[in-house]
């Protein structure tokens, strides 16, 4: 049933009305709806399906139709293909999704070529907006999270001393060099910077965090993507008794992820993330959120950061198609986005018109148990309207091409 439901093409009308002059507009969605990553598809799918049901009224009379795609694993030949095909078959004007850094790198030539317009929902690897023109991102950088989160950990922590684990791709070694940069920059020491196995599968983290643990850092900071990994560094943690050992885990919210929060047990009691969204953001749009989800796909189910990134994702094509009264030329989208501005579950949100990456606040949180027993974020502090440090500070691949 699933399989067919993202195999076959997935018609979501905006309205029954329409006109004579009503367009119908394909948004090719590609994403993991297999394998280990797929709930991450599935958490961005349903935020896409949500705002379009949602603001059906907002571009009446035209529709949309989401055309969906396996985005399969995360090395981007499967996405490639898939996004390739939507173009040259389907002739959508705009893609979206993309969990995983190598899907959207592998895509840049593509999208270029053909002028189509990119939404990145979720890949996280910072200058991978400096690839295309037709790439907007409504997502975030790992160095968004990590850099802001070097600076806490130095300033608001006052830790001296820590150890980087992470995996072993594109975003965690952004997340390393942010975190790293701005760590050092306010007074402390990276002792040890660890690779730890890739996104593909789930490794054993014991080897990576028993060499944290014996070089007693007083902070261990960790990226791995969301899901499996992130329950696996938590249990890892737990099992390796480092938090009675006086070793804090932090790291971008990735490793506290709403979906799989619950079942990391008392483990993730404690730890402090750096991150632009959780479901217990308390504000109007948030809750309007949260309810939402909550009566559509059930009381035990959540939103969590990558729906995020899906439903401002989704809030952007339906700017565009305003914008461009249904005609979306790959131009003219992305220019309409330039500068759009959108009052966000995760709180007021930019797109930086000369990046064209996400500007948004960052909120510092512990995670507690709350009356009712459940594990919730308490929020410590926010960090408003973080740019990309990255660009900003023009990083490595991040400086602009001479
Ligand atoms: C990425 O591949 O960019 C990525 C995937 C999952 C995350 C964060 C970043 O949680």
């Amino acid at each position: 049933m699933k399989f067919a439901k993202w195999l076959g093409l997935t018609a979501l009308a905006l309205t029954v009305g329409g006109t004579a002059h009503a367009e119908t507009i394909k948004i090719g969605v590609v994403l993991p709806f297999s394998g280990a990553n797929a709930d991450l598809g599935h958490q961005v799918d349903k935020a896409f399906d949500l705002y379009v049901k949602l603001h059906a009224k907002d571009i009446a009379p035209n529709t949309v139709e989401l055309v969906k795609r396996d985005e399969g694993p995360p090395t981007g030949a499967a996405a490639k293909t898939a996004a390739t095909e939507l173009i040259t078959n389907d002739k959508v004007p705009i893609l979206a999704g993309f969990v995983f850094s190598p899907s959207a790198i592998a895509l840049a030539p593509v999208v270029t070529q053909a002028k189509v317009p990119m939404i990145i929902a979720n890949a996280g690897t910072a200058w991978i907006t400096n690839l295309s023109p037709y790439y907007v991102r409504t997502s975030f950088t790992l160095w968004h999270s990590s850099y802001a989160l070097g600076e806490a950990a130095a300033k608001t922590l006052k830790a001296k001393t820590a150890v980087v684990a992470y995996s072993d791709y594109p975003p965690g070694k952004d997340s390393l060099d942010g975190f790293k940069t701005a760590f050092e920059a306010n007074g402390g020491r990276v002792i040890d910077a660890i690779p730890a196995g890739g996104p593909g599968q789930v490794p054993d983290f014991t080897p990576f965090f028993q060499r944290a643990k014996d070089e007693k850092p007083d902070v261990v900071f960790v990226f791995v993507p969301a899901g499996d990994h992130a329950t696996a560094v938590v249990k890892t943690y737990g099992a390796l008794g480092m938090a009675a050992a006086g070793i804090k885990l932090i790291g971008p919210g990735d490793i506290v992820q709403d979906i799989k929060l619950q079942g990391m047990g008392d483990a993730a009691v404690g730890l402090i993330t750096m991150h632009h969204y959780n479901a217990d953001l308390d504000n109007p749009q948030n809750k309007k959120f949260v309810a939402a989800w909550k009566k559509d796909y059930g009381a035990d189910s959540t939103p969590d950061f990558t729906s995020a990134g899906g439903y401002d994702g989704m809030a952007a094509i339906v700017h565009a198609v305003q914008a461009t009264k249904g005609k979306m030329d790959g131009d003219e989208a992305v220019k309409s986005l330039l500068g759009w501005k959108f009052d966000s579950p995760q709180g007021p949100i930019m797109i930086d018109p000369e990046t064209r990456d996400i500007v948004m606040n960052e909120y510092l949180s512990e995670v507690v148990k709350g009356p009712d027993g459940k594990l919730h974020e308490k929020q410590l502090a926010v960090v408003p309207s973080v740019k990309d440090q990255c660009k900003v500070l023009a990083f490595g691949p991040c400086a602009p091409k001479k």
